[in-house]
């Protein structure tokens, strides 16, 4: 169905998903209690594998705490100003302390599917959560960025060794701007949604993919220094950027400590 046949036919869902845009920056407004909880239950009413719940939320009530995170998720201080903050966690700890309490003969400990469904469980209650916020006119913004730092946050939270930080949600009343602000724009679907089997992308496919979001985040062609292309420009910007580093050795410890007990191939 063309693009345009999909945007006028749409219900209160589908637009609410459609105009829904990431929120940085939060009007001095409390999110009442009830609210909350409505966001945190939307969260638990996502689906889960095997109706697990592999996964578990904290919420970031302390002040002093979320001061840390601004910090420590990369420098990104309205993540201190957000009224709500919640930590997701891919959690299988409580279900392997279960199997010990049930006395499981000779349990086998986590591995590395364990965690991939738990990850899976997590965002996708996460995602449920932003959904649920931005129904009753409350924004949000995932922060990627607490994959950084492991081993500060797991001190931070007391964290067990089958539990990890997976993505944290700041959530706020937008400020005056959200409704005029378009959504950023998306790679057209022709590249993002193929049929039956993958479709590896040649160098005419990128140039027109790119090209619909050039005029967006480029408007002036201004790349990174150094970069020639937006290609260049991500691969500074994001691939081999600093933030990324850090992230891909933190979640090294990380699996490296999930793997500790695990077989060896
Ligand atoms: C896994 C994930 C991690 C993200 N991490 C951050 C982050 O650390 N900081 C931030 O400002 N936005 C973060 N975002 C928000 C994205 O930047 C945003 O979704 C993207 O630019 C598209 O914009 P939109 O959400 O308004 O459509 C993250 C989004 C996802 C899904």
């Amino acid at each position: 169905m063309a693009e345009k046949t999909v945007y006028r036919t749409m219900n209160e869902t589908l637009r609410l998903i459609h105009n829904r845009k990431s929120v940085r920056s939060y009007l001095d407004k409390e999110i009442s209690r009830d609210f909350k909880d409505k966001i945190i239950h939307s969260a638990m009413r996502a689906p889960t594998a095997g109706n697990m719940m592999l996964y578990t939320i904290i919420e970031v009530e302390d002040q002093k705490l979320k001061d840390q995170l601004a910090v420590s998720c990369d420098n990104q201080p309205f993540i201190a100003k957000a009224p709500f903050v919640l930590l997701f966690l891919a959690d299988y700890q409580r279900w392997n302390d279960f199997f010990t309490v049930s006395e499981v003969p000779d349990p086998r400990p986590p591995e590395e599917g364990d965690l991939m469904l738990a990850c899976c469980d997590a965002l996708i209650a996460a995602q449920n959560a932003v959904i649920a916020a931005e129904s009753m006119g409350i924004g949000s913004c995932y922060i990627g960025d607490i994959l950084e730092n492991y081993e500060f946050h797991r001190e931070m939270f007391d964290l067990p060794d089958y539990v990890l930080p997976i993505t944290l949600l700041c959530f706020g009343y937008p400020g005056k701007n959200y409704q005029t602000n378009k959504p950023a724009p998306r790679y057209p679907q022709e590249f993002i949604h193929y049929k039956n089997r993958y479709k590896r992308l040649n160098s005419r496919d990128f140039n027109n993919m790119y090209k619909t979001v050039e005029n967006r985040y480029f408007p002036r062609g201004e790349f990174a220094e150094n970069a020639k292309n937006i290609g260049q420009h991500f691969y500074l910007k994001k691939h081999s950027s600093d933030f990324m580093r850090e992230m891909n050795r933190s979640v090294r410890i990380a699996l490296k400590n999930w793997r500790e007990n695990g077989p060896e191939d």
